[in-house]
């Protein structure tokens, strides 16, 4: 049955390929989705991934924490920059930076990381990288709601990798990511569909 609910506005933060980014921008395309992405920010300019928004005809916008004179004020930047395309969600696909306390006050409860680990082994920047000198046979990726500590938050969805004998970082993180997009696309559109409840971490789809 078609959603009734208006389609929910995505901010999209990058910070390198924006594949997951493009993923998005792809699936939105249909009215159906029942999101589309209205902005996209990053902490870094000449990036593949803000190039693909100006592609798709989608409002850009860069803050570098160099540009501040201290993280908390390019947090805040960052957050009065998002919140002027009044975003619904806030989607953090592939952006390198913690988002701080300024940022989350504003949008906690509605802003999605998607990670290349299964959460909560490998956090941080280099999930790939630390699974597979773990020895790991399996990983994948996470989709969480982001709360204050690093990829610790409620866990909307995950998607299973298995770990090849001859796997390096790369190739290991490009399987990795095209089951990460998938389930990034899958589960956007159902939280913009359905809307969806956060209790004792169980993240549930349905207002
Ligand atoms: C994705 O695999 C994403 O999970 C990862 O960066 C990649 C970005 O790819 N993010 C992190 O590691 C954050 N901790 P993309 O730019 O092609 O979408």
């Amino acid at each position: 049955m078609p959603s009734t609910r208006k389609p929910q506005r995505l901010v999209v933060l990058v910070s390198g390929a924006g594949t997951n980014l493009q993923a998005l921008i792809d699936a939105a395309q249909d009215p159906a989705y029942g999101a589309t992405v209205v902005a996209v920010g990053a902490d870094r300019d000449d990036i593949e991934g803000l190039a693909r928004a100006e592609r798709a005809g989608i409002p850009t916008f860069v803050r570098q924490v160099k540009q501040f004179t201290s993280r908390e004020h390019w947090d805040r930047a960052l957050a009065d920059t998002v919140a002027a395309f009044e975003p619904d969600l806030v989607v953090l696909a592939g952006f390198m930076k913690l988002v701080g306390e300024d940022f989350l006050d504003r949008f906690a409860g509605r802003t999605l990381n998607t990670h290349p680990a299964l959460c909560p082994s490998f956090p941080g920047t280099r999930g790939p990288a630390d699974a597979l000198a773990y020895g790991v046979k399996v990983t994948g990726a996470t989709l969480f709601v982001v709360d204050r500590g690093v990829d610790t938050g409620p866990i909307v969805a995950q998607s299973v990798v298995a770990v090849e004998d001859d796997d390096d970082v790369d190739t290991l993180h490009e399987r990795i990511k095209v089951a990460e997009r998938s389930m990034l696309v899958d589960n956007v559109g159902r939280l913009a569909r359905e809307g969806f409840t956060i209790t004792d971490r169980k993240v549930r789809f349905g207002a």
